[in-house]
């Protein structure tokens, strides 16, 4: 099984045109530079059509922001667990905002990961959803307010009670998962403010893709990455 290594910053490339292609490239490059000068955890969840050449180009964990819960088959459109594996990827998001699936979906899905020694990250928008998902016995959950996604605002300051509720809750179901948290981290104020929250890292997408200097950005947040850890 791949080893995800905390704290961690985790950034979701999702549909991003700054993080397609070519530019998904550069961006993977620039956090494996920030990752290595920094001596910090940086990993990368890239779109599926990028993850070879950057599973391949990078040192750093590269995850898919997706699997489907099928087993290999007749199965058209969909993504198989043993082919992003394949491909070099350590682990793959599960249930984001913005990719939900059913909870019995995430079970299979975390099941499929485990039997290919990939890291489940598995989404959640509620601490009671994380309360839920976390019986599947995941590597990891990311709690991620979906009002917040996109907007800045970080939800490590502006709705710190669901990220201590999120650590509780799977606290009591699972104390091995580590909690992340995400929507609207941008700066390093919002990093250091996720770990003293009892999160072992952030999940973030806009604040380091679409920024105009991902490399400032992400050197500021690996500055707050460790040394705040409770
Ligand atoms: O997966 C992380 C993402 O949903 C957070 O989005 O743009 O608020 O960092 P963003």
């Amino acid at each position: 099984m791949a080893k995800l290594s905390l704290p961690v910053i985790l950034v979701n490339f999702k549909c991003y045109l700054e993080a397609t292609g070519e530019e998904a490239l550069t961006l993977a490059k620039i956090c494996e530079e920030v990752a290595k000068e920094k001596n910090v955890n940086i990993a990368v969840a890239p779109q599926f059509t990028d993850l070879q050449k950057i599973a391949q180009e990078v040192s750093i964990p590269v995850f898919a922001q997706h699997i489907d819960p099928v087993k290999p088959g007749s199965h058209t459109g969909h993504v198989l667990v043993e082919a992003v594996k394949s491909v070099g990827v350590v682990g793959t998001l599960l249930n984001h905002s913005e990719r939900r699936i059913s909870d019995e979906d995430v079970k299979v899905c975390v099941v499929r990961a485990k039997e290919n020694g990939l890291i489940t990250v598995v989404c959640a928008d509620t601490p009671k959803t994380c309360q839920r998902l976390a019986v599947f016995n995941p590597d990891l959950i990311a709690i991620e307010p979906p009002e917040l996604i996109g907007t800045g605002i970080p939800v490590s300051r502006a709705k710190p009670e669901v990220v201590t509720g999120a650590v509780e809750v799977v606290k009591h179901v699972n104390p091995n998962i580590p909690v992340l948290c995400g929507a609207g981290i941008s700066t390093g104020a919002d990093v250091s403010a996720a770990l003293k929250l009892g999160t072992k890292g952030v999940l973030l997408a806009s604040g380091v893709v679409k920024a105009k200097n991902p490399k400032k950005v992400l050197v500021e947040m690996a500055e707050n990455l460790v040394g705040n850890l409770p």
